[in-house]
C-alpha cells in the first residue's frame, strides 16, 4: 500500500480530499504523515483529528533553509513514505533533498502550468485575460513550479470573476485531480523517466486531462 507523506502550510482541503478518498475505498494508499512550517497549520489539525502524524518545525529555529530542509526531511524519511505529497506547502526547497527524492515528489499547482508559475496564480490568470484556468499536478524538480506535469484539470474563467471565485471554482478541481493523480502513482502506472512523465512505461507526450467526471480517459492495459 503506498505510503504518503503531506508537505502542508495551509488550511489542508487537499489533504482532506486524499483522506476522504483513502476513507471511501478510492484509493488505496495511507497518510503516514504531515508536515508543516507552521505549527497553526489547520492540516496538522486534520491530522490530528485523523491520528496522523504531524509535525511541524519552525524555520525561524535553523539558521539556513538548507538546514531547515535537512531537519525537515530527515523527519519525513523517519516515516518512510513512497510518495511525498506538496499539498500548499509554500516554501522552497532545498535542490538537495529535491533532487534526492525525484520521482517520489509532487506538487499541486493552481495553474495550467508552465502558465503563471509562482504565486497569486488567480491573480495573474485574471490580469492575463485568459478564458481558461486550473490546476496542475507535476513532479518536483529544482525548479520552482518547473517539473515534468502529470495531469491538470481546466476550469472556465467566468465573467465577473475576481480572485476569490476564480480560487473557488480551481480548488473544486484540484480535489478530484490530486486524487486521481495519486491513484495513477499507486496504481505504478505512472513515473517519472529519464525523458519525462511515463505512463505505463510509455512517454506521456501531454498532461492527463481530468474529465467532468473526474476521471482520466486512459488506455487501456493489457490486464485490465
Ligand atoms: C491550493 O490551491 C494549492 O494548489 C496551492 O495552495 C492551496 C492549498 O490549499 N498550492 P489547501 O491547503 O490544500 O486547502
Amino acid at each position: 500500500m503506498l505510503r504518503i507523506a503531506v508537505l502542508a502550510s495551509g488550511r489542508g482541503t487537499n489533504l482532506q480530499a486524499l483522506m476522504s478518498a483513502i476513507g471511501a475505498g478510492r484509493l488505496n494508499a495511507r497518510i503516514v504523515g504531515v508536515f508543516s512550517d507552521r505549527a497553526s497549520a489547520g492540516a496538522l489539525a486534520l491530522a490530528r483529528e485523523a491520528a496522523i502524524a504531524g509535525v511541524s518545525l519552525s524555520p525561524r529555529s535553523y539558521d539556513t533553509r538548507a538546514a531547515f530542509d535537512e531537519a525537515l526531511f530527515s523527519r519525513i524519511d523517519d516515516v518512510q513514505p513512497d510518495l511525498i505529497v506538496c499539498a500548499g506547502y509554500m516554501r522552497l526547497l532545498s535542490e538537495h533533498v529535491v533532487e534526492a527524492r525525484r520521482g517520489r515528489m509532487i506538487n499541486i499547482h493552481p495553474s495550467l502550468l508552465p502558465a503563471f508559475k509562482g504565486l497569486h496564480t488567480h491573480r495573474q490568470a485574471l490580469d492575463a485575460g485568459v478564458a481558461t484556468h486550473g490546476a496542475s499536478v507535476h513532479f518536483v524538480t529544482p525548479e520552482l513550479d518547473g517539473g515534468p506535469v502529470i495531469a491538470q484539470a481546466n476550469v472556465p474563467v467566468l465573467a465577473g470573476d475576481d480572485e476569490p471565485t476564480l480560487a473557488a471554482r480551481v480548488l473544486g478541481r484540484e480535489h478530484p485531480l490530486l486524487v486521481a493523480t495519486v491513484r495513477l502513482l499507486a496504481e505504478g502506472r505512472i513515473t517519472l523517466g529519464s525523458a519525462g512523465v511515463l505512463l505505463d512505461d510509455a512517454v506521456l507526450h501531454a498532461p492527463l486531462r481530468l474529465g467532468d467526471d473526474d476521471r482520466f480517459q486512459l488506455p487501456q492495459r493489457d490486464n485490465d
